[in-house]
């Protein structure tokens, strides 16, 4: 779920499959004999409704990471951010404080419990994903990571088995309590499209994504909020207990029926209530927005991403000030929406705007960010890319 806060980005933008193989060349002095690549993605709606059983809306983004691989008798990782310094790791407990090299050995582990036969690997590891900005650098590390280390056991791996070997070393192994929608997308995105995926079924369907999004990041980096991504993970088990004495067998929160969130709001003390009206109302965005996908109407998923920051501000309070003033100021300027993506504390917001308007809406934006915090937002633009692939196999 978080982005890991020391994995590699030197060369924003433009990594790419040449230079993650000179970085191994370089770095071991032969030639990797795979080379995979995942992309880091952004959540166009349906925000903290993986693991509440909602549905959520994500894309992949054209920035990736790389990693490049070739078969040893032990594992040694070298990333182009830590100078060139190998590192050597066991498999074992992970070392902890999110460093890059635990997703890995992550991976590994998963990979060696599914029956690969993995003495070991040289591994390189080069990105554009910028770290702390919410757009899952660890996801797109640990499946590149799968896609790479499997191909190299000869593990016939589907893109369902890459999400999970992912997600597992992340929940598991890492130990952060993250959904599945950043491995899921990272592992299936296909370009032009968003993809709808159902958590509580599993259920994926690609909608049409024909535009440019703007990403503008915070600078406040999310890293910092694994704390609050828990507590807010634990206060919808407590609200879902107390929502089961009213309605038995209620399977998940977002499966509660929009006519029922008066009578919960009653029941639920505060803040649970709130963070309830959330997961209600933002699984019906959010079928809403993929629904206004298909019939090309850009106007209403804008109002759509607007209504929902708002309730990532007011209802799930995991915004922070620097997004609530990118998003407004957007909005004055003639966006047709925006909000926070990712888990919130920090992090991007995303932007839709019309082709002609977008320049002078982020100049503008900028200004008045720059002005707030003494700082300029990094702002850039995506098309909806595809998922993981394999970049090379020697
Ligand atoms: C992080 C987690 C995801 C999801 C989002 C919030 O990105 O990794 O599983 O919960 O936050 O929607």
């Amino acid at each position: 779920m978080q982005s890991v806060s020391n994995v590699p980005h030197p060369a924003l933008p433009g990594a790419d499959l040449d230079q993650v193989v000179f970085l191994f060349q370089r770095t071991y002095g032969t030639a990797p004999r795979t080379v995979a690549s995942a992309p880091g993605r952004v959540n166009l709606i349906g925000e903290h409704l993986d693991y509440n059983g909602g549905p959520v809306l994500p894309f992949a983004i054209e920035r990736r990471i790389w990693v490049a691989a070739a078969p040893a008798d032990e594992f040694l990782l070298v990333s182009s951010a830590a100078g060139g310094a190998v590192v050597r790791r066991e498999e074992g407990a992970p070392l902890g404080g999110g460093e890059w090299t635990d997703y890995v050995m992550g991976v590994v582990g998963q990979l060696r419990q599914r029956g690969a036969a993995l003495v070991g690997a040289r591994l390189a590891v080069l990105s554009d994903i910028q770290p702390g900005a919410g757009l899952s650098s660890s996801a797109a590390l640990s499946v590149a990571a799968a896609a790479a280390v499997g191909r190299l056991a000869d593990s016939r791996l589907s893109a369902e088995d890459l999400a999970e070997v992912a997600y597992r070393a992340e929940h598991d192994y890492v130990g952060v309590r993250c959904g599945r929608m950043d491995q899921t997308v990272v592992a299936h995105a296909a370009a032009g499209t968003a993809m709808l995926f159902e958590t509580s079924t599993g259920v994926r369907r690609g909608y049409p994504v024909p535009f440019r999004t703007w990403v503008l990041s915070t600078g406040v980096d999310h890293t910092l909020a694994d704390g609050g991504y828990n507590a807010r993970r634990a206060e919808c088990e407590r609200a879902l207990d107390l929502c089961r004495g009213r309605w038995p067998g209620l399977p998940s929160l977002a499966a509660l029926e929009p006519e029922a969130l008066p009578e919960a709001m009653e029941i639920l003390p505060s803040p649970l209530d709130r963070r309830v009206r959330h997961v209600v109302t933002e699984t019906a965005r959010t079928r809403a927005a993929a629904a206004a996908l298909e019939r090309h109407d850009l106007v209403e998923v804008g109002r759509l991403l607007v209504e929902g920051h708002l309730s990532l501000r007011d209802d799930y309070e995991c915004s922070v000030a620097e997004a609530d003033l990118l998003v407004r100021s957007a909005v004055e300027h003639g966006a047709l929406g925006a909000r926070l993506t990712g888990a919130g504390w920090g992090g991007s917001v995303i932007m839709l705007a019309t082709d002609g308007q977008a320049a002078e809406i982020i100049a503008a934006v900028s200004d008045g960010f720059a002005r707030r915090y003494g700082r300029s937002p990094t702002a850039w633009s995506t098309t909806a890319a595809g998922g993981v692939r394999l970049d090379l196999n020697a």
